[in-house]
């Protein structure tokens, strides 16, 4: 049976590939700020042996504990997934908002991959969660699509220096997903056009898809955010800059 840590994993993309994980015989480790809900998902996974460890990331002593017991215990595979944003315009959301996005999607996912890898041995993996705006900025989202943007390139990164020694790193790019994710950011997933959005249970299918495969340092989730992706390529940056600033949730009051 295998070891897996996920972060995030009260609700949304988190739990889902915690569910989909454990009825590949995974056992799993929850984190996540409220008790509650992680005892609750923790209540509806199957199998047995799975646990949850109760984490603010964004707290020194809480990211430095969990970083610890990432040092003691073997796991075979961490899921960085916890990462919030805030919608808006930069100088309208408090510095203080867009500094603690900057520490749990950046600071806390480079502490605890550092614990993981120290510790890892050949045949496990890290999968770091990206999004589609890795790839693009977000006029009204600007501090989140570049945390985004620092955790491709740095799974990329670290892909190419783990791969002699048999450990898979991933940078898994989702694109919209129905979670709560848009509510706590301000806005509702309904901000964008329906035809991008996709269902966290195929956001986690694809990834664990993506983990079973171990070919490439960076996927990006669902044929249509590919398709998209192709298409602002052959984009000049103004151009795909002003198509993200039309459609940003946090452009629209
Ligand atoms: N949904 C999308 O459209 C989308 C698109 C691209 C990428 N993503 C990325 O996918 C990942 C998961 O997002 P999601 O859509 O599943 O969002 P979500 O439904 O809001 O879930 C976020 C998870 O992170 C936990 N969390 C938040 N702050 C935390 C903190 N300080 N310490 C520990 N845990 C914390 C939350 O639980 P608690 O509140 O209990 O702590 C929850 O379990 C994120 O990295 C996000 O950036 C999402």
């Amino acid at each position: 049976m295998k070891k897996a840590l996920i972060t995030g994993a009260s609700g949304g993309i988190g739990f889902e590939t915690a569910r989909q994980l454990a009825q590949q015989n995974y056992q799993i480790t929850l984190v996540a700020r409220n008790r509650e809900r992680l005892e609750q998902a923790l209540s509806s996974l199957n199998g047995s042996g799975h646990t949850i460890l109760v984490a603010d990331l964004n707290n020194t002593d809480d990211l430095q504990k969990l970083a610890a017991h990432l040092s003691a215990e073997k796991y075979d595979l961490l899921i960085n997934n916890a990462g919030t944003g805030t919608y808006g315009q930069f100088t309208d959301i408090a510095l203080e908002d867009q500094l603690a996005t900057m520490k749990l999607n950046m600071q806390a996912l480079v502490t605890l991959s550092y614990s993981f890898l120290q510790k890892a041995t050949k045949g496990d993996a890290l999968v770091n969660i990206g999004s589609l705006l890795a790839h693009s900025s977000l006029p009204g989202g600007s501090v989140y699509a570049a945390t985004k943007s620092f955790v491709a390139n740095f799974s990329e990164s670290l892909w190419y220096e783990f791969k002699p020694k048999g450990i898979f790193v991933l940078g898994f790019n989702p694109g919209a997903a129905n979670s709560d994710f848009h509510v706590h950011a301000g806005r509702h997933t309904s901000s964008f056009p329906e035809f991008v959005v996709s269902s966290v249970e195929n956001v986690a299918t694809e990834l664990v898809k993506a983990l079973q495969k171990r070919q490439k340092p960076r996927v990006v989730q669902g044929w249509k955010n590919r398709f998209m992706l192709f298409g602002f390529k052959l984009l000049n940056r103004k151009a795909a800059v002003s198509i993200m600033g039309k459609i940003s949730p946090g452009m629209q009051n």
